[in-house]
């Protein structure tokens, strides 16, 4: 099993969970680190925002003891702003410091941040350093192959980012262009981690524990990092690490399992951020749900509710008509 180290931080196992806009709080993490996620990311928080010492910026470091280790990833155009609130993570506990050099959104694109950085390797590279230089965390950019498919250009920024005296390098295998739609280029990914020094991790459209560690023994990464495949689906990281470490692929989680995790995270939820939380929780919902039998029903109802009392009983009655269904088919059989 590889244990990769990213400066004075060693990895249990080369499973990643990535940064997620609206999904990876403290209470997903937590999921996912026990479900065997070696390393998880927090959702992006903009330097701006921290150095400014507004709410949004600091909630999102909010983190727990208990969940460690865990990366903060940060966006933003200046490297000055970026390195002090590389200093800020670094005071709020965090073990890692991700730089968001990906990110697609009009918002983020138009401040000159996230995946907009990709047509200015410079300012790639002073960003980084600058964030190098003023924290002791391992430092692990984020990128994309480039801005478009006519101008990829992930090699030269690869470099550019090792030599700014980053840890590793995230590869997410799509342009910025292609949003999230098309396959990942997982060849672009095999080329980056031939050509750098540094631990390359590889992202993009990874889905099940075979196609993990078929990705992985092609491309050589040092890690992978997990995204819309985690969603509503933490069991892919143990299901991945049994089979990376013995070639066995267990089952999926079964119905009442996948139920059972469900209700504790709606509860998590609600007891940290009450009745928004719940309604944040629609989402996640919709992933807990995908390929459960009847789920459009099911998420209907779950939509209409705004109140623990009324998501448990929805879910009691949903695996009472499960069960009457199965035996009214053993019957007639
Ligand atoms: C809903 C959503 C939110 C995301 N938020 C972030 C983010 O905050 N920072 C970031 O670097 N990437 C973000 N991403 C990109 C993911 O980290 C990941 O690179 C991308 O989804 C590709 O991996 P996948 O194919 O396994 O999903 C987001 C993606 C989605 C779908």
């Amino acid at each position: 099993m590889l244990k990769p180290v990213f400066k004075n931080l060693k990895l249990e196992n080369p499973l990643i969970m990535a940064p997620m806009c609206g999904y990876t709080d403290r209470i997903y993490r937590k999921i996912l680190r026990k479900h065997g996620a070696a390393l998880c990311h927090t959702e992006m928080v903009s330097s701006a925002s921290l150095v400014r010492g507004k709410d949004k910026g600091s909630k999102i470091m909010l983190l727990d003891n208990d969940e460690h280790p865990v990366a903060v990833q940060l966006f933003g155009s200046l490297p000055e702003e970026m390195s002090q609130a590389a200093k800020m993570v670094e005071q709020a506990g965090a073990d890692c410091i991700s730089i968001n050099f990906g990110c697609p959104v009009p918002k983020v694109i138009k401040s000159n941040s996230g995946a907009a950085l990709l047509k200015n390797p410079d300012k790639i590279f002073a960003i980084t350093a600058a964030v190098v230089k003023n924290t002791g965390l391992p430092v692990i950019p984020k990128i994309r192959l480039g801005w478009d498919n006519n101008s990829i250009n992930v090699i030269e920024v690869a470099e550019r980012i090792q030599d700014a005296g980053a840890s590793a390098l995230v590869v997410h295998a799509r342009t910025r262009s292609q949003g999230y739609s098309g396959e990942a280029d997982w060849r672009q990914i095999a080329l980056v981690k031939n050509f750098l020094k540094i631990p390359v991790i590889g992202n993009g459209d990874l889905f099940d524990p075979i196609q993990i560690y078929e990705k992985m023994q092609r491309s050589g990464v040092d890690a992978v990092m997990l995204g819309r495949g985690a969603l509503g689906n933490p069991w892919i990281f143990s299901r991945s690490l049994c089979y990376l470490e013995s070639g066995r692929l267990l089952p999926k989680p079964s119905t009442d399992e996948i139920i059972i995790l469900l209700k504790k995270h709606l509860n998590q939820a609600f007891e940290w951020k009450g009745l928004p939380g719940l309604r944040e929780m629609r989402k996640h919902c919709m992933y807990y749900c995908k390929g459960l039998p009847q789920a459009a029903a099911l998420r209907a109802q779950i939509n209409q509710c705004d109140k623990m009392e009324d998501l448990d009983f929805v879910f009691d009655q949903y695996l009472k008509s499960l069960k009457a269904q199965t035996v009214f088919a053993e019957i007639r059989s």
